[in-house]
């Protein structure tokens, strides 16, 4: 999944090494910049782990000086998240959980998962074929594990459970996690190095894949958007504005034209690029297919509302959260809000339907979640938990709202369960 131009990644191994082996002191202090403003109150990261946020720091900063000293945001984030042994999601920190950085649903919950394996198996008999499911950026494995425990217990088992996870670490995790948990139904799970090559029928899922993607960066100033990029001086990484008219720019202004809306100088906004490159390459591989994305974003009118100054670029680092990209640079992880506007124009310029767009509250209500609780036979004490559960997955000041659902399809044709009490496409 990683563009070709990338290909500076074949020197990573330099970097570790001569990080690792080298008898540099260790001074605490993190790379990348502001590191005065760290708050004193977050966790230190051990010594191996300052050495290796500053092998990717040294590792992005010869990139840069190979790029003619900046690089667009989006490469920084790229690189970030995952240059191979060094970025965040490729290198061995626990990402996931409350001893982790940033939770997701399935580590809150399996009830999750349950909803989600209900909708896949209302839409599989609607999808020609032998349905297979392909889960795109399968983090620690739970997603997978709940849906195949919840089909199985349906009696509807896929034929084949692909997964596809750009992070070698991560698909190791994934692998002990579901030999573990799931060893019954460990011969069924195959993992994909690529989208498949041959055309697909089945049921694609991603939670949270799109918010991980890389976005570019724009600010506007008098005079219009200027796209930002990254540069490196005194050995910190810091923002600089790129020169000229970049592609960025002429997609973010055709995206916002129809809006109306005045923009305030120092308004800044994301675009994702390579979401638009995601979603094309997916959509050329799918026959008979349902797709459901589950992400935190709004439609377009909200994404780039004009109150919205500070755009929607998010960084976690052991549960906080905060909006300096340069801080621990591998250590933490980079995110931003999706643009669902976005994600349903590239489907319908890809001959994709929307079948159906929602909040997660609204998805996993209208899947039966409230059922499921009730039926559950439990303690008083777990009662007490699925309830804390259920908040946590749908309550507005939680994943409730935040989080949407959206539903593409290419010859499927059936009305979701999952948007069955609440469809917003209007709103897209
Ligand atoms: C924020 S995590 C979400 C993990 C998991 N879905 C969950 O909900 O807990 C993003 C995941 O997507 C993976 N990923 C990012 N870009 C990817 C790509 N282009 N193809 C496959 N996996 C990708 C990351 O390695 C990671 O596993």
């Amino acid at each position: 999944m990683l563009p070709k131009s990338f290909d500076c990644y074949d020197r990573f191994a330099d970097y570790v090494n001569a990080y690792y082996n080298s008898s540099m002191s260790l001074d605490n202090n993190p790379p990348g910049n502001n590191s005065g403003s760290i708050p004193s109150d977050w966790p230190k990261p051990s010594a191996e782990a300052i050495l290796h946020s500053q092998a990717l720091v040294e590792y992005i900063k010869s990139d840069i000086n190979e790029q003619g000293g900046v690089i667009d945001f989006a490469r920084y984030m790229q690189h970030a998240l995952y240059a191979p042994g060094l970025g965040y999601y490729t290198a061995g920190s626990n990402k996931f959980g409350s001893a982790g950085d940033f939770v997701t649903a399935p580590e809150i919950s399996p009830l999750f998962g349950r909803c989600i394996a209900r909708q896949c198996r209302q839409a599989m008999p609607e999808i020609e074929g032998d349905v297979a499911i392909l889960e795109v950026g399968a983090g620690s494995g739970k997603l997978a594990r709940d849906i195949l425990c919840e089909l199985s217990a349906l009696d509807s088992l896929p034929q084949r459970y692909f997964i596809l996870e750009s992070s070698a670490d991560l698909r190791q995790r994934q692998q002990a996690l579901l030999q573990d948990s799931v060893p019954e139904y460990f011969a069924q799970i195959e993992w994909l190095d690529a989208l498949p090559s041959t055309p697909f029928s089945g049921i694609i899922v991603a939670n949270e894949l799109l918010d991980a993607l890389p976005v570019n960066r724009l600010v506007n100033q008098e005079g219009g958007f200027r796209e930002l990029g990254v540069s490196h001086d005194n050995g910190q990484l810091h923002y600089v504005e790129l020169s000229g008219d970049t592609a960025a720019i002429s997609n973010l202004n055709q995206r916002i034209a129809p809006l109306l809306t005045e923009f305030d100088s120092a308004y800044t906004a994301e675009l994702c690029l390579t979401m638009d490159a995601w979603l094309v390459s997916l959509a050329q591989c799918l026959e008979h297919a349902l797709v459901l994305l589950i992400d935190y974003g709004s439609a377009r009118a909200e994404y780039y509302h004009p109150q919205r100054v500070h755009g929607s670029l998010r960084c976690h680092y052991r549960h906080h959260a905060h909006d300096d990209p340069f801080i621990y640079p591998g250590l933490q992880d980079i995110t931003a809000h999706v643009d669902f506007t976005a994600v349903a124009e590239m489907a319908v310029d890809n001959q994709l339907e929307v079948l159906g767009y929602t909040s997660q509250a609204y998805f996993l209500m209208s899947c039966g979640l409230a059922d499921m609780v009730d039926m559950e036979e439990v303690s008083d004490i777990e009662r007490i938990e699925l309830a804390q559960q259920v908040r946590r997955l749908t309550m507005p000041g939680e994943m409730g709202e935040t989080f949407k659902v959206i539903a593409l399809g290419r010859n499927c044709y059936t009305d979701l369960m999952g948007f069955s009490l609440r469809d917003m496409r209007g709103n897209l």
